[in-house]
């Protein structure tokens, strides 16, 4: 039957209704304009993204089909090596072999195994909060978060340099939305101040910002959320797993662990990297999230080898805090060394280490030049970052090297020389 209607489908549209036909593919020509004029706009500001073809698995080497041979890959968000650990594979393919490739369902349908509780559970342990909620992504975590927990009677005061997700999620919500300038705590208390009428208020920020991998001044958003009677929600993606003593994250780091109402976090960065984003926090949040959060509702469960591996390279964080420390030695060995050759380094002990250049021009000369010394590094320029703090984006990795460090340092101090970064 269905094939039947196929057939009989093409030919009445294109015969019997020239005039219906003619004029869609009129629209489909203008729509095509349009989009290809947008594309246009996009290279002539020259904010245009080339995706480079990677034909190995993530890692400190990679191979890319531009280049012979290996190169260093510096730009990953896979802090601590885990995307291609071994133990991490295995846990995927073991997940694969016996829970299968994927649920074909949402989590409240059929989609829940006990390998997802098991993870949710292990990460509210890694995070000491009450409970846990697995996404398909971080990105979705932060759009649920916000229109199931806040109202139009409530406030959410948001760091305006937040990420992507965190300013879609809240632009989903009810609630009166106000942001305050970027770990600016007087502005955070003006603005806490002005929203004491609200029935409740919630302080957003990321924990680790990632273009200049600069800290949250937690312990002071903490006071003022006391004082004020606010809650505090941190999205933790480039912080869990090594940040603070134990790898928890940067509430650890700074001591307000229980402090914290609420963390957004990812599975796609220093947890193995495959993919799916959490929430963790008091069980009624995440109660309520199970029952309302649309990503959660909506969307399919995170397949079973992804889980696999995340659930692994937890296990091996819970166990030891070994692999965070050889990373933190790697990222101060390369900030020092280069701080040595006279580049400025942003940040201070995150292994998000923004080589500040200022121009664009040379940010990008510069990238493409380290490639040819067989170090993968990418420039930010304008409109990622503010005009005039273009900067190449190093990236620090627990499976990286003292020497592959040290060869990216010298690379950097040759193209430095070349464009007169160093004299
Ligand atoms: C990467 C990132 C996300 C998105 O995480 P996904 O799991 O990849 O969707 C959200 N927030 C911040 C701060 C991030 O850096
Ligand atoms: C945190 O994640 C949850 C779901 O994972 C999402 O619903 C929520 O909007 C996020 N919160 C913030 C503040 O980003």
């Amino acid at each position: 039957m269905e094939r039947t209607q196929f057939i009989l489908v093409a030919p009445v549209l294109g015969v019997l209704r020239p005039s219906t036909l003619s004029r869609s593919f009129a629209a489909a020509a203008e729509a095509r304009a349009v989009l290809e004029n947008e594309l246009d706009s996009i290279r002539a500001a020259g904010t245009w993204k080339a995706e480079r073809i990677i034909t190995s698995k993530q890692g400190p080497q990679i191979t890319v089909d531009c280049s012979r041979g290996s190169i260093l890959n510096f730009c990953a968000n896979n802090y601590l090596g885990l995307s291609s650990h071994p133990e991490v594979v295995q846990a995927g393919i073991d997940a694969l072999k016996s829970y299968g490739a994927g649920l074909s369902s949402v989590r409240f349908i059929c989609g829940t195994q006990d390998l997802h509780k098991n993870l949710e559970q292990k990460l509210a342990e890694f995070h000491e909060r009450e409970d846990c909620i697995l996404y398909a992504s971080c990105f979705d975590a932060n759009a649920g978060l916000f229109e199931v927990l806040l109202g139009p009677d409530d406030a959410v005061l948001s760091d305006e340099l937040n990420h992507a997700s965190i300013i879609d999620g809240i632009r989903l919500c009810k609630a009166k939305r106000m942001r305050y300038k970027h770990m600016d705590l007087s502005d955070l208390e003006v603005q806490l101040k002005e929203a004491q009428s609200s029935r409740m208020r919630l302080v957003v920020t990321d924990g680790v910002f990632s273009m200049d991998g600069d800290v949250a001044p937690l312990r002071g958003i903490c006071d003022l959320a006391e004082q004020y009677g606010a809650m505090v929600f941190i999205d933790e993606c480039h912080a869990t797993g090594f940040l603070g003593a134990r790898g928890r994250g940067t509430d650890e780091l700074l001591g307000v662990m229980d402090r914290v109402d609420i963390v957004n976090s990812t599975l796609g960065k220093a947890l193995g990297g495959a993919a799916g984003g959490y929430t963790v926090g008091p069980k009624p949040l995440i109660d309520l999230l199970r029952q309302r959060s649309r990503p959660y509702l909506f969307s399919n469960s995170l397949p079973p080898p992804v889980v696999g591996c995340a659930t692994r390279a937890v296990e091996l964080l819970l166990d030891s805090n070994e692999i965070a420390q050889s990373m933190t030695a790697k990222t101060m060995r390369f900030r020092n060394s280069m701080t040595q050759a006279g580049f400025t380094i942003a940040g201070s002990a995150h292994p998000i280490c923004p080589v500040m250049l200022g121009d664009a021009r040379l940010a990008s000369l510069m990238s493409d030049d380290m490639l040819k010394h067989g170090i993968y590094v990418i420039g930010f320029s304008f409109p990622v970052v503010p005009k005039g703090k273009a900067r190449i984006r190093v990236q620090i990795s627990a499976a990286h090297t003292n020497d592959d460090i040290d060869r990216c340092v010298d690379a950097f101090i040759q193209t430095g020389q070349k464009h007169g970064v160093l004299s």
